[in-house]
């Protein structure tokens, strides 16, 4: 019998997790629960095979997985009117909340030893080319790791980590990552138009160039600084540009900006 995936909220994460399972062709039985029927509806609308909810318990009866696709502020919430439903079912539980660890989750969940995977995605999980760090405890089986593997394998690429705190490095380096690149997207395409170039015209020289350097250092054997150097001639424009970037400081830049990143998120998750 196929599996069951019951996701607990409908917001945009679900509905991106949804569309690329769906994609694939997942042969999973897909339930949402969300409070709100509006979110409900849209979810109907859009894929008519997966069954909605507004009872989060309904919901997970006898669901092989569940993901916790909520706010973390409410997730303590969520999970624990959910305790006695788990009594006697112990599904794989993902969550997808950034910052809350598998101790809180395990224990609002009514602290009986589950096999939960935390993870970590980003916002071009959206266009299903996302990046998800995951962590799984010791209860999670090697096929709940396979599934939670072809889960957000839906949404783009997946990082497994040996340790849980290494969430606070994914979340400052890809979590947060995308508004790095959105900046450099941003303050090229104002330096671009100070060269008089049109807003049109800076805006797609800049995201093609941004979509094909990432495009061509995926797929190379090189790294980026190999990469670099490569398109770096002696006396040329790029070596001109370069030298400007790095005597501004913009490699230790980033090393302070991403540091700055995973303190707050360690914050975040003791606070
Ligand atoms: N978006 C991202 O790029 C991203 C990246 C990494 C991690 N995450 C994590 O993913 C999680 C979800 O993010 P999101 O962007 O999908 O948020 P979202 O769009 O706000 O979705 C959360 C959904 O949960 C619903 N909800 C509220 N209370 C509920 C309850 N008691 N039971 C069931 N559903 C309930 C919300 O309904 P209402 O709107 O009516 O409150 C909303 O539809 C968050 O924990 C976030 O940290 C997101």
């Amino acid at each position: 019998m196929n599996k069951t995936i019951t996701f607990i909220g409908a917001g945009n994460m679900s509905r991106s997790l949804i569309s690329g399972l769906i994609q694939d062709n997942t042969d999973l039985n897909i339930r949402v629960a969300d409070p709100d029927e509006a979110q409900l509806q849209f979810i109907q609308q859009s894929w008519n095979g997966v069954a909605t909810f507004t009872d989060n318990s309904e919901a997970i009866a006898d669901a092989d997985v569940i993901v916790l696709a909520v706010k973390p502020q409410i997730m303590k919430l969520v999970c624990e009117p959910l305790q006695a439903d788990l009594r006697n079912h112990s599904p794989l539980i993902i969550s997808i909340a950034a910052g809350v660890s598998i101790t809180n989750i395990n224990l609002w969940l009514g602290a009986q030893a589950m096999p939960i995977v935390r993870c970590m995605p980003n916002t071009p999980a959206l266009v299903q080319s996302g990046m998800t760090g995951l962590f799984g405890n010791d209860q999670v089986s090697d096929d709940q790791h396979d599934l939670a593997e072809s889960i957000l394998r839906a949404v783009g690429s997946t990082l497994w980590l040996s340790d849980e705190d290494k969430l606070d490095a994914v979340t400052a380096v890809s979590g947060s990552g995308p508004a790095y690149y959105f900046l450099v997207m941003e303050a090229m395409q104002d330096a671009a138009q100070k060269l008089g170039l049109s807003a049109d015209e800076a805006r797609l020289l800049v995201l093609q160039t941004a979509f094909g350097a990432a495009k061509l250092a995926l797929e190379s054997e090189d790294d980026a600084g190999v990469l670099r150097q490569r398109v770096t001639s002696k006396g040329g424009t790029t070596e001109a540009a370069l030298k400007t970037l790095i005597e501004g400081g913009l490699p230790r830049l980033f090393e302070d900006a991403l540091k700055a990143a995973e303190n707050r998120s360690v914050e975040l998750k003791n606070s």
